[in-house]
């Protein structure tokens, strides 16, 4: 196989049509990179698409649209450098509002959608004896958010996957990474899913999820998550995790180990529960 260009990575990066997947595609096509990307929407977005080496269109939620990202990369560039699993979306809600179909298919894309694109890169990464894959886990990846508790459960899945990836791919020389990102904006809160209305919960949701909803409006630009992922794609060693966001949602996360889960919980309750 021809010796990759010192530098130049080949990326696959899945959710590029939005968000943090569409800024970081830029930003790594920008200094260089081969990248692909993989959405659902048509290309329509002539930024996007210049910038783009290729645009894999398919919803990851069907059980083949990961193995033909991964095969339609590697017909033309013969490697796979980089992994990133960036699309994902949400709920709002009550978890007893919550119902299966729901819960099953969040965690389709959040969760069986990363681990299937992660299971058809790793036999390529793995005889390249090289590779990186990063994936988007979020703040709710590192506490239980309420109402967006099915949200939460997924990355937390996305968190203990990656990890014991990370022990397991280390010997073939692949790293793997979690991003978790706070509140930014993107086009997550609009494409959130919404449940339960009109149940006994309903003034505890509106009033989280305006709470939620204000935080991500006034978060942070996804420039700033591409410039983060530029940086980890260019890193010898990849760090277990990075998280990203406001300065307060990271003290938050760090207070924990210092005041311990019982308050923190109930601090958390507080704020987008006011109770
Ligand atoms: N925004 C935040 O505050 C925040 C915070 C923490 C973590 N995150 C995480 O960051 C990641 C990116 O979110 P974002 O904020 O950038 O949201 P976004 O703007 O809504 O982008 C989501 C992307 O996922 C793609 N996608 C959704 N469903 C798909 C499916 N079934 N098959 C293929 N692609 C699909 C969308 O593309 P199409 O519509 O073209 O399918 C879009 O490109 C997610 O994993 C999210 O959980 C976000």
């Amino acid at each position: 196989m021809e010796k990759h260009a010192e530098g130049r990575q080949v990326v696959l990066v899945t959710g590029a049509t939005s968000g943090f997947g569409r800024a970081t595609a830029l930003a790594l096509a920008a200094v260089g990179h081969r990248v692909y990307g993989v959405g659902r929407r048509a290309l329509e977005d002539p930024t996007l698409e210049a910038a783009l080496a290729g645009y894999i269109r398919g919803d990851l939620c069907l059980p083949d649209t990961a193995e033909r990202a991964v095969a339609e990369v590697l017909a033309v560039e013969g490697r796979l450098d980089v992994l990133i699993n960036d699309a994902g979306s949400g709920i709002g809600g009550a978890l007893e509002d919550t119902d299966d179909e729901a819960l099953r298919r969040l965690m389709e894309l959040n969760f069986f959608a990363v681990a299937r694109l992660c299971r058809a890169a790793l036999p390529v990464m793995r005889r390249q004896r090289g590779g990186k894959i990063l994936n988007l886990s979020s703040l709710g990846g590192l506490a239980g958010l309420p109402f967006q508790g099915a949200y939460s459960a997924s990355k937390y899945a996305v968190e203990g996957y990656s990890e014991a990836l990370r022990c397991e791919a280390a010997p073939f020389g692949v790293q793997v990474g979690l991003v978790e990102p706070g509140d930014f904006r993107t086009g997550f809160t609009a494409s959130r899913r919404i449940v339960g209305e009109g149940s006994d919960y309903d003034a505890l949701r509106r009033r989280a999820m305006a709470r939620i909803e204000k935080d991500e409006g006034s978060g942070s630009d996804p420039e700033r998550l591409a410039a983060l992922m530029v940086k980890l794609v260019a890193r010898k060693r990849l760090p277990v995790r990075r998280a990203a966001g406001g300065l307060g949602q990271r003290i938050l996360v760090k207070g924990r180990r210092l005041m311990g889960d019982r308050l923190f919980l109930f601090l958390l309750r507080r704020y987008y529960m006011g109770c």
